[in-house]
């Protein structure tokens, strides 16, 4: 597929038999009390997440003959549909089975996502993007993998984690290579905010991982400063800053397009306090 258009601002062991048996029973949603609101959970300075203010445009870009089909024919098998509020997805529902789970944010064109699954079969991966040819190419590359432990949604992350995550869902969170907003006046369409990693630390468990990756140097620092003021994660780097590349992080197109720029990649860990 081709590399989607950057938003305006950015620089630059088989899977279960029974994840197979119960796989596509949709709506994996249940009616739910009114959804709490993102409780910041102590976040630092912004109290809640702002409204309006969205981490992504809405880009147009090509979608292939193929893609197309994937959103259509692919869907509703590996699809999970976003239903507002007081609807909180049923995971172990959604994947069959309950297995440890990765939710991967902003998946782009789905290439890690479809790697990390096919290599961690024992683990559950739900996937979320609103780029319609990502979505597609993710399909397309779960099909030909024949993947049973992958789901995707194509909606805001922010309103599917605030509206339809029960808390602790996960056991690790991925944002790799999120849209940096290299403007000070877009800094507040940033995905990495105060009240989103306060929202991220209440669906992830205790002990749960938080792993990022930018290959932007003011977003990496600004990374580290709102997770490192979070009282809801710790940094596993000894010194509080980076750590190395973990080995299992594919490449991904945009890593790719950074490198060619001189960018250097920075990756980040968080463990989610008790
Ligand atoms: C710079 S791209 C990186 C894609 C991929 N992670 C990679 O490394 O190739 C950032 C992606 O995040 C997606 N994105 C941004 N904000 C999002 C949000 N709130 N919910 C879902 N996806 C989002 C964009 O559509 C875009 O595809």
């Amino acid at each position: 597929m081709p590399l989607p258009d950057p938003p305006p601002g950015t620089p630059g062991a088989a899977p279960s038999a029974d994840a197979d048996r119960a796989a596509p029973a949709r709506p994996a949603t249940t009616p739910a009390a009114p959804a709490a609101p993102a409780a910041p959970h102590g976040a630092a300075s912004s109290g809640a997440i702002r409204r309006g203010v969205r981490s992504f445009v809405k880009r147009g870009g090509r979608i292939t003959g193929a893609q197309e089909r994937a959103l259509a024919e692919l869907w509703p098998r590996w699809g999970l549909e976003y239903e507002g509020p007081g609807h909180t997805l049923d995971l172990p529902r959604a994947f069959g089975r309950t297995a440890p789970r990765v939710l991967e944010i902003g998946f782009g064109d789905g290439d890690t996502l479809v790697q990390l699954a096919k290599l961690r079969p024992e683990r559950d991966f739900l996937g979320i993007e609103v780029h319609p040819p990502g979505v597609g190419h993710c399909l397309l590359g779960i099909e030909r993998e024949g993947l049973s432990n992958v789901r995707v949604m194509r909606h805001d992350a922010v309103e599917v984690l605030t509206h339809a995550i029960p808390d602790a869902a996960f056991d690790e969170v991925l944002v790799y290579f999120a849209d940096p907003w290299p403007k000070k006046r877009h800094h507040k369409r940033r995905i990495v905010q105060p009240a989103f990693v306060a929202l991220l630390a209440r669906r992830t468990r205790p002990g749960g991982v938080l792993r990022l990756a930018t290959d932007w140097q003011p977003y990496a620092e600004w990374m580290l400063e709102v997770l490192n003021a979070s009282p809801c994660w710790r940094n596993r780097a000894p010194d509080g800053r980076y750590v190395p590349r973990p080995p299992e992080r594919p490449v991904t197109k945009f890593e790719r397009r950074g490198t060619r720029l001189g960018h250097l990649a920075h990756d980040l860990e968080f463990e989610r306090r008790d």
